[in-house]
């Protein structure tokens, strides 16, 4: 018996607008789990993998136009267009209702409506939030019991009155009873991803794949959250959190935020290759921030699991990933060797002989294209990280002590620089870019700004999310605040060669700003920030030429000019809308420049 009314509702209507066979309440158990993974075994959306191999692990393929995020369907459907800002595509909500109603109108039939409430982050935290996703995918089901916290103690914390996020999401594929279902239910012809920002609802329609059809991910904690967090002067951030252990045993918690698949997961489960300094993972995609009552930042990673990118995982780029994911664990797009395991590029050292690409075809090594997606995808719950920090469920969060700020640039951006203040950090922040990846559709390796590598997740117009920043670095004592970096591990030589070797390897960058929170490390100043003096970044063991340490610790100052022209016209897309502040940033930039030129 539901004894929240507006829950009640919520459910009775769209079910009433969806006409699905029969409703199921999801309670977040291990059997309710096995249930949807038999479903979709039986449905042929998913197969067993190798017990002996992967324990309890299923191997699943996408419809080949269902295989990324689809930001040119995504929309925020904001009251005033200006709300949206140039960095969304805005839809007026009424309308956008109309037309997906149309299509939502019997969208579930011949199917199960699961009405999934969920929490993001531990359920009695102060930071966490809760939502309600109605779906007609066990697949989403089964995702979203290892991406959140899933069930009974959700309802009991929503209690009779409690508030949560409203998503609908249908796969758009209603069943007719004489005919089969197919593996990959999805619609061919129409996606819709719309956020309704000012009355928190998600309506999903068309996709069943990632952050388009896991409601929690993308949609709730990101685009909502941002805007909850815009109005309750808090922060939801495409940020990983990590904790970094010093040989000492001295703490510290840092928060970084790239775009997808730039190495958040990577970096957020590192090995450091520095003897006595130990990673720990708190999150690898998202962190809600909330000041606590002594000032500072304290994060939670609201999510339960990882929902990471496979290609390219492998023991040596990210032994924790890899073994996070060694049972109870989902795959998506991969290849399937012939003992029934995944496989994706860059896995092993050398590629199997055989395999069935994720296409259902026949794979050799020579046949020249790729086995698995490269979005293909590992969902497995943080519990499993052999390296999760005690932490990491804790309901108060954790002291954030520095952000970074990443993307993947082939030239001009250093390896590290440390902002001179707050104001400074969120002109870094905010003029982030990146070459492009396939975790979105569209073309790849293109360059674009991508601030705070929130472009695709922020729920309102960019600017506005600029002056949200600025403000929340006026909210207490600068000291509090965590101190802002801009790292690039992707820098390359003039032969396309990469210059720094990442991986385990950045904790020399992590030692070096480990250093600086604790005043212990020297810095020079120099026009772009604070950069690591001569001597000051712990190259010890490490096999890399002088020219190359040069290059990636020294300020490219033509390069740096020429880049702010395209910083300028990105900034006047928001018009009067941009906070002052980030001009005068970008003006004294270019006056620390120009005074190194003359
Ligand atoms: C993700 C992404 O899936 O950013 O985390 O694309
Ligand atoms: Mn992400």
């Amino acid at each position: 018996m539901i004894e929240h009314k507006k829950l009640k509702e919520f459910v009775e209507n769209s079910a009433r607008m969806c006409q699905p066979d029969r409703i199921h309440w999801c309670d977040g158990s291990q059997e309710e789990y096995q249930l949807m993974i038999r479903l979709m075994v039986h449905a042929g959306t998913a197969i067993w993998l190798n017990p002996l191999k992967r324990p309890n692990s299923i191997f699943v393929r996408s419809d080949p136009m269902d295989v990324a995020r689809v930001e040119d369907r995504t929309f925020i459907c904001s009251v005033r267009r200006e709300d949206a800002g140039p960095n969304n595509n805005w839809a007026d909500p009424a309308e956008m209702k109309a037309t997906l109603s149309k299509f939502l109108s019997g969208s579930m039939k011949g199917r199960t409506m699961y009405v999934i409430p969920y929490s993001m982050g531990p359920t009695h935290s102060p930071i966490a939030n809760i939502g309600i996703e109605l779906t007609d995918s066990p697949y989403v089901v089964a995702n979203m019991h290892i991406m959140t916290r899933v069930g009974s103690n959700v309802m009991d914390v929503l209690n009779t009155h409690g508030e949560f996020v409203r998503g609908i999401h249908s796969v758009g594929a209603p069943l007719i009873p004489t005919d089969p279902d197919s593996p990959w239910p999805c619609n061919a012809h129409h996606k819709y991803i719309c956020h309704f920002p000012e009355t928190r609802e998600i309506w999903s329609y068309g996709s069943g794949y990632g952050g388009n059809a896991l409601l929690g991910k993308k949609c709730h904690a990101l685009r909502i959250a941002s805007v909850q967090a815009r109005d309750e002067m808090w922060l939801a951030e495409h940020m990983l959190i990590l904790k970094l252990i010093s040989p000492e045993g001295e703490v510290k918690f840092v928060a970084g935020a790239f775009p997808s698949a730039c190495g958040k997961t990577n970096l957020a489960m590192m090995v450091p290759t520095l003897p006595g300094w130990e990673v720990q993972t708190v999150g690898d995609d998202i962190a809600w921030m909330k000041f606590g009552e002594d000032g500072r930042l304290r994060a939670i990673n609201p999510e339960a699991g990882f929902f990471g990118v496979a290609p390219g995982t492998s023991l040596r780029s990210n032994r924790n990933a890899l073994l996070a994911c060694s049972k109870n664990a989902i795959f998506t797009n991969c290849a399937l060797t012939p003992d029934s395991d995944v496989w994706w590029e860059g896995m092993t050292e050398t590629d199997p002989e055989d395999l069935t690409d994720w296409l259902r075809r026949p794979w050799k090594p020579d046949c020249g294209r790729n086995a698995a997606h490269p979005n293909s995808r590992f969902t497995a719950p943080a519990v499993q990280c052999p390296v999760i920090a005690p932490e990491w469920d804790d309901p108060a969060g954790v002291p954030i002590d520095a952000i970074l700020f990443g993307g993947r640039r082939a030239g001009v951006v250093p390896l590290v620089i440390e902002a001179f203040n707050w104001t400074h950090g969120t002109f870094l922040g905010a003029t982030v870019s990146s070459e492009t990846t396939a975790a979105a559709s569209g073309k790849v390796g293109q360059l674009r700004r991508d601030p705070m590598a929130m472009l695709p997740f922020c729920g309102y117009n960019m600017a506005d999310y600029f002056s949200h920043w600025l403000k929340i670095g006026q909210q207490v004592d600068p000291k509090k605040l965590p101190k802002i970096y801009y790292v690039n591990w992707f820098r390359q030589s003039a032969e396309g060669k990469f210059l720094w070797p990442g991986f385990g390897e950045n904790c020399r960058v992590l030692k070096w700003i480990f250093g600086r929170i604790t005043g212990r490390v020297e810095a020079l100043e120099t026009p772009i920030g604070n950069m690591p003096t001569p001597g000051s970044l712990d190259l010890t063991g490490l096999d890399i030429t002088p020219e190359s340490i040069e290059t990636l610790l020294s300020v490219d100052v033509e390069g740096w000019l020429s880049e702010l022209p395209n910083i300028q016209s990105y900034f006047e897309m928001f018009a009067e809308r941009l906070p002052e502040a980030l001009y005068q940033e970008l003006s004294s930039l270019r006056e620390r420049l120009n005074r190194v030129i003359r």
